[in-house]
C-alpha cells in the first residue's frame, strides 16, 4: 500500500538537482549597490545602462502611472535623479521579477503569484510610509517575500501551477506541498536566494518568516510588516492561490502598531481598488 510518505518520496525532487534559473544580473547588482552605503547615482546609471533592454524597461516603469512623474524622464540619469536610489531599487527588482517569470506569466496561476507579490509590496510600502522605517525598503521586502515561490514556479511551472490550482486551505499549508514536491518550501528557498544574492539579513528574516504567526510581544520590524502585508494582499483580492483562505481585514488591521493602524486604510474596499489600479498600471506597460 502506498502511504503519503512513499508518494512524497517518489515525487520529491532532491534539492541538489534543482537549478534555479539565474535572476537578471543587472537587477541584482542594483540591489546590492543600493544596500552598500553611499552609492553614487552615476554608478547606478552605469549599472542599469549596461543592459539596454533592462534600462528601457526601467525607463518605461519610471514614466508609468505607477510613479506618476510630473515630467517624463528621458534618460536613466534623469529617472534616478527624480526618483532616488531607493525607489529605483524597488523598481529594478520589480522589472527583474517580471523578466524572471517571463513566458510563464501567460499561465493564470503564475500571473496570480506575480500579482500577489506586487500587491504585498504596494501594501508594505504604504504601511511603511506611516511608520518609522523606510517605505522603499518595505516595498523591496514585499517584492522579495515570495521570491522563493517564484523560483520554484519557474523551475517547474506546470507542476507548481497544478499544485496551486488544487490547493484549498490556509496559505501556510502550501509549504508542506512544496516540500513534498521540491524537497524545500518557498520560505527556505527565498532565504537561500537572499543569501546567495548577498542582500541584508533583514530581508532574509522577512522572506523566511512571513508565514509564521504574528509575534505576540508587539514587536514591529520589517519581518512583521511583511507578514501582515502578505495576508492583506490575500484579503485585498490578490491571494497567492485562488483556494487560499483569507483572514478578516479587521483582524489584520489589529495587528498593525497604533500609529500605522490610525493612518492606514480603515476599510478594505478603497485599499483593494487602489492596489488593483496600481497593478493594472504596471501590467499595461
Ligand atoms: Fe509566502
Ligand atoms: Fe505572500
Amino acid at each position: 500500500m502506498q502511504t503519503s510518505e512513499t508518494v512524497n518520496r517518489k515525487t520529491a525532487m532532491p534539492w541538489a538537482h534543482l537549478r534555479l534559473p539565474p535572476f537578471p544580473q543587472v537587477a541584482l547588482k542594483v540591489l546590492q549597490a543600493v544596500n552598500s552605503e553611499n552609492v553614487a547615482l552615476p554608478k547606478l546609471c552605469e549599472l542599469i545602462s549596461a543592459d539596454p533592454a533592462f534600462a528601457a524597461e526601467v525607463l518605461t516603469v519610471a514614466n508609468s502611472a505607477l510613479y506618476c512623474p510630473r515630467y517624463p524622464s528621458g534618460s536613466i540619469l534623469q529617472a534616478v535623479t527624480v526618483l532616488g536610489a531607493n525607489t529605483l531599487q524597488g523598481m529594478c527588482i520589480t522589472v527583474g521579477v517580471r523578466a524572471y517569470l517571463g513566458k510563464t506569466m501567460s499561465e493564470p496561476a503564475m500571473r496570480g503569484l506575480w500579482r500577489h507579490n506586487l500587491a504585498t509590496a504596494l501594501i508594505a510600502e504604504q504601511i511603511g510610509a506611516h511608520g518609522i522605517g523606510d517605505k522603499n525598503i518595505a516595498y523591496t521586502a514585499g517584492i522579495l517575500h515570495d521570491m522563493g515561490r517564484i523560483a520554484l514556479a519557474v523551475i517547474q511551472p506546470k507542476k507548481y501551477a497544478e499544485m496551486l490550482n488544487a490547493y484549498r486551505g490556509a496559505p501556510v499549508g502550501l509549504l508542506e506541498d512544496e516540500r513534498a514536491l521540491f524537497g524545500k518550501d518557498h520560505c527556505e528557498t527565498g532565504k537561500q536566494l537572499v543569501k546567495e544574492w548577498k542582500l541584508p539579513t533583514s530581508f532574509a528574516a522577512a522572506v523566511s518568516g512571513h508565514h509564521e504567526p504574528r509575534r505576540t510581544d508587539g514587536a514591529w520590524d520589517l519581518a512583521e510588516l511583511t507578514k501582515v502585508s502578505c495576508r492583506m494582499a490575500d484579503v485585498a483580492g490578490f491571494p497567492a492561490c485562488a483556494g487560499c483562505e483569507t483572514a478578516e481585514y479587521g483582524e489584520l488591521l489589529e495587528q498593525l502598531p497604533a500609529r500605522e493602524r490610525r493612518l492606514f486604510h480603515s476599510e478594505l474596499e478603497p485599499l483593494s481598488a487602489e492596489i488593483a489600479a496600481a497593478i493594472k498600471a504596471v501590467e499595461a506597460l
